[in-house]
């Protein structure tokens, strides 16, 4: 095979229609905590231990940029790292630029953190992360005194150059997110004085929490976060709990395959992002929390979760942030679900690995649902799930969407370009298929 041919050919799934899924599961571990267990780790004085860390294609992408960076980290092996700390000042320039491939949460937040560094760095990714949108962090960062090129539209390539302190601003984010927040309480680190950002909603606040188990002082009043410049962070063990971003496909999965019956665990449940939980249980899941307890200043749980008839929901606003990445699998209960289901607030769906709110109307609409997509949001009516193919445009949490809409499918489901899987879930296929999924990757 030619090297031309071989970029060419493309990851497909091939689901057969039916199953369900039993057993009990720990999916691989959160990204958002693996990335900044990577980034604080490498930051801080001494050795920061890590266990379930994610060995996906993402957060070794900002591990490997630390590397570039002249950290010096061990493993992974079996989701476990040792990081030899640098200390707040110890980065190196890195030689060549940093690519980080599909990782949104990469470019941001290490935008952020090395925007104070006093070094030139260009970061780079692949076409999805070259077309999402980076004003969102150059901006505040540029009001703190940092000086970084993109292209004409914002978007990656980024230049971050030389630049002495940054000055901390207090910031109101335009947007609930917690990239942006994560960036600028980073670039915070180095600053003179106090950086403040405000959410408009609750965002994950893996950042926070891990500041202060990094001995680094964070404070905290309604929906402000503030820190001071200047200190450092003291390297320390980190537990990562399983993704509830991953679990949520055999939560959802679950719940629309008839007899099925599974415990997922060692879920992080923190409240920034449980709200899948809260829309599952709306729709009438079959839902339980089993064995909640705290690892390493994260809540954690078990989740026990049950086949059941779901109906449609209106979405509550406020919950939104707080699920914002298991949209494309609630769509699909949505599709299984008796009545209508209403999305709005979540415009930020747009700007994802993909347009999730478009391509996943595209798919349902191509599996026999009637979805039509608004500006902000979606409405989904429940119906039946025929068979077809699908396009995931490489989108890792649209192509394992699609993959359990099969378990309630009456014809098979054939989903393009889910190579990107890797990014977030390693190794699902035959997590999947051991679970009851009745999946095949197909290269053509
Ligand atoms: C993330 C924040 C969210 C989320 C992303 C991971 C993080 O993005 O969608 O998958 O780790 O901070 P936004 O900050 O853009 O909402």
């Amino acid at each position: 095979m030619t090297g031309s041919n071989k970029l060419q050919q493309k990851l497909n799934y091939q689901i057969q229609p039916g199953g369900r899924l039993t057993g009990h599961l720990r999916v691989p571990g959160d990204k958002s905590i693996s990335h900044r267990s990577i980034m604080l780790g490498s930051l801080a004085d001494g050795t920061t231990r890590v266990e379930g860390f994610l060995e996906g294609e993402d957060s070794l992408a900002t591990l490997n940029a630390f590397r570039q960076m002249g950290v010096s980290i061990e493993g992974p092996d079996a989701g476990r790292l040792t990081i030899h700390g640098v200390g707040i000042d110890g980065l190196h320039a890195p030689q060549d630029p940093l690519d980080l491939g599909n990782s949104g949460t990469s470019m941001r937040l290490l935008t952020g953190l090395l925007a104070g560094q006093g070094m030139t760095v260009t970061l780079t990714g692949d076409s999805s992360l070259s077309g999402r949108p980076m004003k969102r962090v150059i901006d505040p960062l540029s009001q703190m005194g940092a000086d970084i090129g993109s292209t004409a539209g914002f978007t990656a390539p980024l230049q971050i150059h030389h630049r002495s302190r940054l000055q901390g601003i207090d910031y109101l984010l335009p947007m609930a997110s917690a990239q942006v927040k994560s960036a600028l309480l980073l670039a915070g680190l180095r600053a003179q004085g106090e950086t403040c950002v405000a959410e408009p909603a609750p965002t994950r606040d893996h950042t926070e929490r891990m500041l202060q188990g990094f001995g680094y002082p964070v404070r905290r009043s309604g929906n402000r976060i503030c820190l001071t410049g200047g200190g450092r962070l003291t390297g320390c063990d980190i537990d990562i709990p399983a993704d509830i971003s991953s679990a949520t496909f055999f939560l959802v999965g679950a719940a629309i395959a008839e007899g099925s019956e599974m415990v997922l665990e060692h879920v992080g449940i923190n409240p920034t992002r449980d709200g899948v939980i809260s829309i599952l249980k709306l729709m009438g899941a079959d839902l339980e929390l089993i064995n909640e307890r705290e690892v390493g200043g994260e809540p954690v749980a078990d989740i026990r979760i049950g086949s059941s008839r779901l109906h449609g929901i209106e979405i509550p606003e406020q919950l939104v942030p707080l699920a914002i990445d298991e949209f494309p699998a609630l769509f699909v209960a949505a599709a299984c679900a008796e009545g209508e289901t209403r999305l709005r607030g979540a415009e930020e769906l747009r700007v994802k690995e993909s347009d999730r709110i478009q391509v996943m109307a595209e798919g349902l609409q191509r599996l026999g649902i009637q979805a039509d997509p608004t500006p902000d949001g979606i409405l989904i009516q429940g119906g039946t799930l025929g068979g077809g193919r699908v396009e995931s445009y490489g989108d890792h949490r649209i192509a394992m969407s699609f993959a359990i809409a099969g378990l309630r499918a009456k014809d098979p489901i054939e989903i393009a370009d889910c190579a990107n899987v890797n990014t977030s879930f390693p190794g699902f296929v035959s997590v999947a298929s051991a679970a009851g999924l009745r999946i095949e990757e197909v290269v053509n």
